[in-house]
């Protein structure tokens, strides 16, 4: 009886661990930083990278990403740089919450948000 439950744990087990792989094996492929954008950053910065009024009139100092004049200046590792220290006591570190490479992603992604026509004269 009891060789059979370690047996059947041992299955339970072999799941679990087949599973863990599975994730762990899809976390090592490229993030995806567009979703990662609107699941964290979407809140305060908007979909587009255009603060709403609300979340300005909370974060004055929030900034509109989908700025090219802003952007040109923030280098994507600039970008990790802030998501990884925070800036100022409203801009969160994420730190904690996204790994290296998905901050990377996410920076990547937010060099995409300045509107191409803001080049036009
Ligand atoms: C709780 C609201 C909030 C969330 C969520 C948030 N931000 Fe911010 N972010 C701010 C505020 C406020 C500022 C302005 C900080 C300042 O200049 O004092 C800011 C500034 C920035 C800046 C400009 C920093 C600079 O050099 O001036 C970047 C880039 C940025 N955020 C990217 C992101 C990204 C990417 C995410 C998602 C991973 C994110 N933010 C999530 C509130 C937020």
């Amino acid at each position: 009886m009891n060789a059979r439950l370690g047996k059947w744990q041992g299955c339970v087990f072999a799941a679990i661990l087949a599973v863990t792989w599975g994730a762990a094996a899809a976390a090592a492929q490229v993030p995806d930083g567009a979703a990662l954008y609107q699941q964290h950053c979407r809140a305060c910065h908007g979909a587009k990278g255009v603060p709403s009024q609300r979340m300005l009139s909370l974060y004055p100092k929030l900034k509109t990403l989908a700025d090219s004049a802003f952007l040109a200046k923030l280098s994507t590792d600039s970008i990790v740089a802030v998501l990884r220290h925070g800036e100022s006591r409203d801009m969160k570190p994420f730190a904690d919450k996204l790994s290296a490479e998905e901050m990377a992603a996410v920076a990547k992604f937010v060099k995409t948000l300045a509107p191409s026509s803001t080049h036009a004269p």
